[in-house]
């Protein structure tokens, strides 16, 4: 089943056209990863997406049991309040609420729903600690298990591990890895090539314009690749490992 369809979608602010030619679905199951430069509207496609930004022409199909609000959103760290007065378990229920609209208190359900996921998560034992006082790896958790509160079966992250040590890094994609082949499908922006392209089995690659979507395989052996690997490698050391990662699969 298509979750999402994205057809020739134009994106911007204020008449200034960030990326178009945008062409793609997310379908069930998939790990769909999101690569471009600095700048390249990743985080814009993501809003659009969440219905945040309206797009500038071209469309979203989002499927019947989708648009019921039911994506999981993780912002990216500038969009969400790092220092955030709020308890552990405050900020997770409140994940439920996208569900049906702003309600003054929370059902049995929800309360359940939440206790699950912080259970899922590993930071049920956190839960009446001060999100704040959290490391990053903890509140990254906490925001994915707020993210799982408004759904089971799409989840949005956009650039979920920056500033996570290498070790946390990746726990969070072994976590992502874990619902994803539990059947949550995911969409994620990363920068950080290697690790977050490790899981995934398709790729978007956006700039000016879209410069590649396809599957992760079909990717690794396109100039698309070679050219934003090779510039990635100037930039930050990134490991060419995944080559081979990909062939003992
Ligand atoms: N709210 C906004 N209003 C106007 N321009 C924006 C806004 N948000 C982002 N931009 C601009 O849109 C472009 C794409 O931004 P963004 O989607 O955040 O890129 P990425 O996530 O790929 O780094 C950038 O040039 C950015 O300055
Ligand atoms: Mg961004």
């Amino acid at each position: 089943m298509v979750y999402i369809s994205c057809r020739d979608l134009k994106l911007g602010y204020d008449g200034e056209v960030v990326t178009e030619n945008i062409n793609f679905d997310v379908e069930e199951g998939d790990y769909l990863c999101i690569i471009g430069e600095n700048g390249a509207g990743k985080s814009t496609l993501m809003k659009a997406l969440m219905n945040l930004n309206k797009p500038m022409g071209g469309e979203i199909i989002f499927a019947e049991e989708i648009r019921k609000n039911e994506i999981g959103y993780l912002p990216q760290n500038k969009d969400f309040q790092r220092d955030f007065p709020a308890s552990v378990e405050e900020i997770v229920i409140s994940g439920t609420l996208s569900k049906c609209g702003l309600r003054p208190f929370y059902s049995k359900k929800d309360k359940k729903t939440a206790e699950e996921n912080m259970k899922k998560m590993n930071v049920y034992d956190l839960r009446k600690k001060c999100y704040r006082e959290l490391s990053g790896g903890q509140q990254q958790r906490v925001l994915l298990a707020r993210a799982l509160c408004a759904t089971g079966k799409l989840l949005l992250l956009d650039e979920p591990v920056t500033g996570l040590d290498y070790k946390v890094t990746c726990e969070f994609y072994g976590l992502l890895s874990d619902l994803n082949k539990a059947g949550v499908s995911i969409v994620m922006v990363s920068h950080d090539l290697d690790e977050a392209m490790g899981h995934s089995n398709k790729i978007l690659q956006i700039g000016r314009e879209q410069v590649f979507f396809g599957s992760k395989n079909d990717y690794l052996l396109s100039e698309s690749w070679r050219a934003f690997h090779q510039h990635h490698s100037d930039h930050c050391k990134a490991n060419t490992n995944i080559r081979s990662r990909n062939s003992e699969e």
